[in-house]
């Protein structure tokens, strides 16, 4: 497996693989790469001859006072773990060398619509900065599939909206949220947090699955199982930043006659923000 920085060894290396007839599958990440990330490129190793896995801390996607600088970064772990994965080519460049003139400077993508409210709302910026790295990934690796986590579901439909509005031609492929025991989803994130925040942490998935198991009774009060959600959350000790159940297409707030519906659900622990989410059918 090789790992390179530059764009023009990236393409070099492609266009070899190109000529050879091979598919390629891309898995964005930005490193910390964890059982949840591993799924990712096991999944495209069973797709694709050639998996291209980027590492790239994408500072458009973090807002201020968000945690840009201390975002864990470990590429030697990083690299041992997608050899054994099946991983073909790592691609880890700098931000100079994907944003030469800056960011202020940067031609930035906007996913109008399923960009607002959740995690748009709480963290203003963070889709466009994500929609921009991400096309420019597929620009750069032209590769056939790209697979992402349904963890970020919001991020996904972003994604997908992306692709079909701009006609990229790469296939967006979800996998499920790989998660701990306990049910917590695994998060290069969930590093940051105590050990007695650590045990509270299942409580977003519990919630999450609780109310689903409501809406399967039969309840269509949305805003009430919201209201109750949160409380719940913050009873276990948690700060509730969103508890939305929407429609699982629009990622609008879910109607009674909505038959596919996602709860989506962020919350805080100390400074730690996570983020989960459950879909059903009715
Ligand atoms: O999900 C992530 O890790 C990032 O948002 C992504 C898709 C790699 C873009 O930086």
């Amino acid at each position: 497996m090789r790992t390179v920085h530059s764009l023009k060894e990236l393409r070099t290396i492609l266009r070899g693989y190109r000529q050879q007839g091979k598919t390629i599958g891309l898995v964005p990440t930005m490193g910390n790469l964890h059982e949840g990330h591993i799924s990712l490129v096991r999944k495209a190793a069973e797709m694709a001859d050639v998996v291209v896995t980027s590492i790239f801390v994408n500072p458009m996607q973090f807002g201020a006072g968000e945690d840009l600088e201390t975002y864990p970064r470990t590429l030697a772990e990083d690299q041992d773990k997608l050899a054994s994965a099946g991983n073909t080519l790592v691609f880890a460049p700098s931000a100079e060398e994907i944003y030469p003139e800056g960011l202020a400077k940067q031609t930035q993508v906007v996913v109008p619509d399923v960009s607002d409210g959740h995690c748009g709302a709480s963290r203003p910026g963070h889709f466009e900065g994500v929609a921009t790295v991400v096309t420019m990934l597929f620009n750069m690796v032209q590769p056939d599939f790209a697979v992402f986590g349904e963890k970020d579901f919001q991020q996904l439909a972003v994604i997908r909206k992306l692709v079909r509005d701009l006609m990229i031609p790469v296939d967006v492929v979800g996998a499920p949220t790989v998660r701990e025991d306990d049910g917590l989803a695994k998060s290069s994130r969930n590093g940051y947090l105590t050990p007695q925040e650590r045990q509270i942490a299942p409580a977003v998935h519990q919630t999450l699955q609780a109310t689903a198991g409501k809406i399967n009774d039969g309840r269509t009060d949305f805003q009430a199982l919201e209201s109750e959600a949160e409380k719940s959350l913050g009873d276990a000790g948690l700060r509730p930043d969103y508890f939305n159940i929407v429609n699982s297409q629009t990622l609008k707030p879910a109607t009674a006659e909505d038959r596919d519906i996602t709860i989506l659900a962020a919350a805080f622990l100390g400074t730690t923000r996570l983020i989960d989410n459950l879909s059903l059918t009715r």
